[in-house]
């Protein structure tokens, strides 16, 4: 494959295979490589009218040594599973959905990026309610895909900090309601903020809790997390929040050093000057420092740092992390697979 992989940006392209499986009458099928990046659709399916959609998003690695890796499939197949039984959806067992994994990884074996380019194979699982559905009830088809795309690594030059503001007027998510999985419509629901947080020069917008806009909860779509000055690693509890696989590991790497972590609420008017360094955290760029927070609401500025690179417990963990995940450092916790 003849791509300029040291410059990949995160977006779509279409590969050479995606894996298309159906549940009908209780069951899942075998499943089928698809060549052609399309689905034909009920205009009646569920997932266009009522929402019933959930989505994943995890990444191989192409290691120094030629071999293929795939990062904490299961966590993913867990949360997929904890978003279709959340919406009603035929749920995808852990087993099936790490077989898909596998079979699609295996067909577009040419799109997994090279070692030493910083890029990495993308894959997005799928889950939609595809029977046609003209009252509201759950739908008695689905559809589970899983595409893959390969994406750049998303800093060139080391990590670069990023300003975040708080969007007040709209919230992401209800204190009961659908923020803990990875529903389609989560997203749809956070676009005004993102793009009037763009529009404004911000890089992230940052959600409070949805009931008193008084603790932390996440950003548009990555966990939030915090080193305090005394060295401690801090990150909200909420049941309101995407239970982020990037951010579990992190606490792991961050114990296996020695630091500190709290899940707690984190009051943000009261904390945030105790920081030393905040970050962002997800599958896609790992750790994303933050190092001012602005609330658009009342224009207050909020200053984590001077720097413009990453803070150095963050960049430690940074280091740790990824290279577990490109098969640089032993994998003590049995975080990676690699496919054949
Ligand atoms: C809302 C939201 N929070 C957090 C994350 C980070 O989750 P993960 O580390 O599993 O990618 C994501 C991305 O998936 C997200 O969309």
């Amino acid at each position: 494959m003849d791509l300029d992989w040291s410059n990949l940006t995160f977006s779509y392209r279409p590969t050479s295979f995606h894996i298309e499986y159906h549940w009908k009458d209780g069951k899942w099928d075998n499943g089928e490589l698809k060549d052609k990046p399309f689905i034909t659709l009920s205009i009646a399916a569920e997932c266009l009218h009522y929402g019933q959609a959930a989505f994943e998003g995890l990444k191989a690695y192409r290691g120094e040594d030629g071999k293929i890796r795939v990062f904490r499939e299961e966590m993913n197949a867990t949360r997929l599973f904890n978003s279709a039984e959340r919406t009603c959806m035929a749920p995808v067992p852990v087993e099936l959905f790490c077989e898909a994994v596998d079979r699609v990884v295996k067909a577009n074996e040419e799109w997994i990026p090279p070692y030493g380019t910083g890029a990495t194979l993308y894959i997005r699982p799928l889950l939609l309610g595809t029977g046609p559905q003209i009252g509201v009830a759950p739908a008695t088809e689905y559809t589970f895909i899983v595409m893959v795309v390969p994406v750049g690594a998303y800093y060139k030059g080391g990590l670069q900090a990023v300003k975040a503001c708080i969007v007040d007027d709209y919230d992401r998510a209800a204190p009961r309601g659908t923020g803990n999985v990875k529903l389609a419509g989560n997203y749809a629901a956070s676009l005004l903020s993102h793009e009037m947080a763009h529009k404004n020069g911000y890089a992230v917008d940052l959600y409070l809790d949805a009931a008193q806009h008084k603790y932390v909860e996440e950003f548009g779509s990555s966990n939030f997390i915090a080193i305090t000055k005394d060295g401690k690693y801090v990150t909200p509890a909420s049941r309101s929040v995407l239970p982020s696989i990037t951010n579990n590991g992190l606490q792991q790497v961050a114990k296996d050093l020695g630091i500190e972590v709290e899940v707690r609420p984190i009051d943000f008017e009261k904390e945030i000057g105790t920081f030393a360094e905040v970050a962002a955290c997800g599958t896609a760029v790992v750790i994303t420092p933050v190092n001012e927070i602005v609330r658009l609401s009342t224009g207050e500025h909020f200053k984590i740092s001077d720097s413009q690179g990453c803070g150095p417990v963050c960049q430690k963990l940074y280091d740790a992390y990824t290279g577990i995940q490109w098969g640089k450092a032993p994998d003590t916790h049995g975080w990676l697979k690699v496919i054949d």
